[in-house]
């Protein structure tokens, strides 16, 4: 609910469980609270504007002296703030001072469009729009500063335009999309890593100054993920406040922390200014890419649970978010590049025989593919392989009742591909200078409407020839000079901006054409995992790294901002691949079960006991999938020996637990595993033994021991039906 005070000039927006104010101060907006929702009454003292020494003070005669402390809701260089800012916008006189004026406000209840850019969705929730217009004269710019809230949720979508209503050219330097503002000590929670090693948890004091992560690569990155949270001290799992941003963005971006000299910390999110600038003419529009604003004034499980509910109702599109997904074989680590259609027949009758429903084939189907030196941008079938062609392949698959899937990469084009040969100057580089190659590849320059359409036409061909049912779309290399022939040399660095809506209207353009198509996301593994790419897949693999310990580690962290129910997660071989490491069979599927689940190992090498283990982890899945869909997710445990996570229905009547133990402790203690999102009075099932909620939440579950490192339990509880 939006409530407005035009005199007092008060926006008061409810979420169900949280409060966010903003305030109209001599003409600026701030936003003096965002915590749990409160009554209000006095409101003249929220955004406290009380002259500081040694800060410019007058600007026209007006007051000016509290710009360096104001909680501003859209911060802008110039006026007397030093702090981090959203918004700097060089103007025709090659100054970049603005000073952004409240004007006006509007509110909606459709959500308006953000063209061209993934975004929630309001489908079957009412929603509120509040718009601020934000104005600054000489430049002729109007900010629309956008928060939309939902009435299902306690996330607020937070965007902005930005509009050049003068009569020059500016050029925009810096258009973040969402501020916000927090008093008191806080921890800020970021989400790092490397390739294979994506998202492990940082949690760290917010102190004085500027703490920032961000990515200028190209992609989201595996380094850092576009999602921050900052808690109280004493927060927890199940207590104490936690605000969050989630950008709904897959490219370059920034989120920054400042705490000012007055204690308050501001909270920034957008694309990042580094590798960004904006030309925009007179009566253009810029917009930016969403930001998802969360609060929970119940600890970080909560605030999880509000992002995964929201991304499931509001980002996630795709029609097989709440379906049973196929149980998926995928080639690459069963065999690599090392393949024919023979081997893939086989893999597939394997496949059928082990109860699963689509062969995936990655790398390796097209050009001359014979390893990752070649034929990136050639997406027709690599006729060594698959003499009889894609097509035949397909029905083959079909015949046996399976899927198919195709991989591709669809960003990249290899020197050796008969596209570079044809179009050397498709491939993103600075003329007169060395190209750098990653991974012997090289990016295409997708800002350029002829090369997407050519990768659109490729693509489609083959998913039409042999009747693709899921494509699983990679990026394996990060973008390096960054320079497009299509726009003029004051305008190189929107580059990176426009690339990224160069993939996204290719994967909008796949997905209108073939409206059953799955697309599954992936860069190097979990290079591209964000809100942006889940808009048009309902699937992220979650990282090349498919150890069942290291994953358990990962998929925690992933989690506390998206949902487990759109992490890829396969069954994969042992030793593995990335570490060597041992884990037991059963504890590779139990970990994949918190995910798409699926299979990615050379199933014809496999004893039939393993068959029939692999019969057993299907029968789990199917038995308890839903579970991973449409339950909500709780971190029960996470230390250096056992990692737990519990899944619960939205009836609360049935509760999935895993435990994994990642190494052995001698003479542990008797582990009761503390459960969470029962009902305290109703009695839960295991095993022929009864328990209350309450005394599986406050005393524990009973776990047997389990001997050796890197294997689990899984424990299934539904609730003792009373007669009658
Ligand atoms: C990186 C992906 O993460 C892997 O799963 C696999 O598809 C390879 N690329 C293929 O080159």
């Amino acid at each position: 609910m939006i409530k407005i005070d035009d005199k007092k000039g008060i926006f008061l927006l409810y979420t169900k469980h949280s409060l966010m104010i903003l305030q109209v101060i001599d003409g600026f907006v701030g936003m003096p609270y965002y915590g749990e929702k409160i009554r209000l009454a006095e409101t003249e003292y929220l955004c406290r504007t009380n002259v500081r020494p040694f800060t410019p003070d007058k600007l026209s005669g007006e007051e000016i002296s509290f710009q360096n402390t104001f909680p501003h809701a859209y911060p802008f260089y110039g006026c007397g703030n030093f702090r981090e800012t959203a918004f700097r916008a060089e103007q025709e006189n090659g100054t970049d001072t603005c000073c952004l004026r409240y004007i006006g406000c509007s509110t909606f209840k459709e959500k308006p469009k953000i063209p061209h850019l993934p975004q929630s969705f309001t489908k079957n929730c009412n929603t509120e729009t509040l718009i601020l217009y934000l104005h600054d004269e000489q430049a002729g710019v109007l900010a629309e500063i956008s928060y939309t809230l939902f009435q299902d949720s306690d996330v607020i979508a937070q965007s902005v335009k930005i509009q050049n209503q003068g009569e020059y050219p500016v050029m925009l330097r810096r258009a973040l999309s969402s501020c916000m503002y927090l008093e008191g000590d806080l921890e800020l929670i970021t989400l790092n890593g490397t390739w294979a090693r994506e998202r492990y948890i940082q949690r760290e004091p917010v102190t004085y100054g500027v703490k920032s992560i961000g990515s200028i690569n190209g992609t989201s990155s595996h380094v850092h993920n576009p999602f921050i949270a900052a808690v109280r001290p004493e927060t927890t799992e199940t207590q104490g406040e936690a605000w969050g941003m989630a950008f709904v963005y897959s490219g370059n971006f920034l989120a920054c922390v400042e705490k000012d000299s007055q204690d308050k910390t501001q909270l920034m999110m957008g694309i990042h200014p580094e590798t960004f600038c904006w030309e925009l003419d007179s009566g253009k529009s810029f917009y930016s890419p969403e930001v998802l604003l969360n609060y929970s004034s119940r600890g970080l499980g909560r605030f999880s649970r509000n992002y995964h509910d929201f991304i499931r109702n509001h980002i996630i599109r795709s029609k097989y978010q709440y379906q049973e997904r196929p149980v998926l074989v995928n080639s690459w680590e069963a065999c690599y590049f090392d393949f024919d259609s023979e081997k893939l027949l086989c893999l597939a009758d394997t496949a059928l025989a082990c109860g699963m429903d689509m062969l995936v084939i990655d790398d390796g189907w097209f050009g001359h593919r014979e390893d990752d030196t070649s034929s990136l941008g050639d997406w027709v079938v690599n006729e060594e392989k698959i003499p009889e062609g894609m097509e035949w392949l397909g029905e083959q698959i079909q015949e046996r009742n399976l899927k198919l899937g195709l991989w591709f990469e669809p960003e990249m084009i290899s020197p050796d591909s008969d596209l570079f040969r044809k179009h050397p100057d498709w491939a993103v580089r600075i003329p007169d200078r060395g190209m750098t190659l990653g991974r012997n590849q090289c990016v295409l320059d997708l800002t350029r409407p002829e090369i997407r359409s050519y990768i659109f036409r490729s693509m489609a061909d083959i998913i039409h020839e042999a009747d693709v049912a899921y494509i699983k779309w990679d990026m394996n290399r990060q973008i390096t000079e960054a320079s497009t022939p299509s726009l003029p040399v004051h305008r190189q660095k929107e580059f990176f901006h426009r690339y990224m809506l160069g993939v996204y209207e290719i994967q909008e353009r796949l997905l209108k054409t073939f409206p059953d198509l799955m697309i599954e996301n992936c860069a190097g593994g979990g290079g591209r995992f964000d809100c942006g790419m889940l808009y048009y897949s309902p699937q992220i693999w979650c990282s090349d790294n498919t150890d069942a310990c290291a994953r358990a580690e990962i998929q925690l962290g992933t989690s506390l901002c998206y949902p487990p129910s759109c992490m890829g997660t396969h069954v994969s071989a042992c030793p593995n691949h990335i570490i060597g490491r041992n884990t037991d069979f059963m504890t590779r599927a139990h970990v994949a079960l918190a995910g798409t689940f699926g299979y990615e190992l050379n199933l014809m090498r496999l004893k039939q006991a393993e068959i029939q283990q692999i019969q057993e982890q299907l029968k789990l899945y199917h038995a308890y999938s839903h579970l991973t869909r449409e339950g909500s997710f709780y971190r029960l445990l996470q230390n250096a020996y056992h990692i737990a996570w519990q899944f619960v229905n939205p009836e609360h009547t049935e509760t999935l637990v895993t435990l994994i133990q990642l190494r052995n402790k001698a003479f542990q203690p008797q582990m009761h595993l503390k459960l969470q999102g029962l009902i305290p009075d109703s009695l839960y099932k295991l095993d022929g033994k009864c328990y209350t909620g309450g005394q599986l939440m406050k005393i524990g579950l009973p776990v047997p021991p389990l001997w050796g490192d890197g294997v689990s339990s899984l424990f299934y509880l539904t609730i003792e039906m009373t007669e009658g």
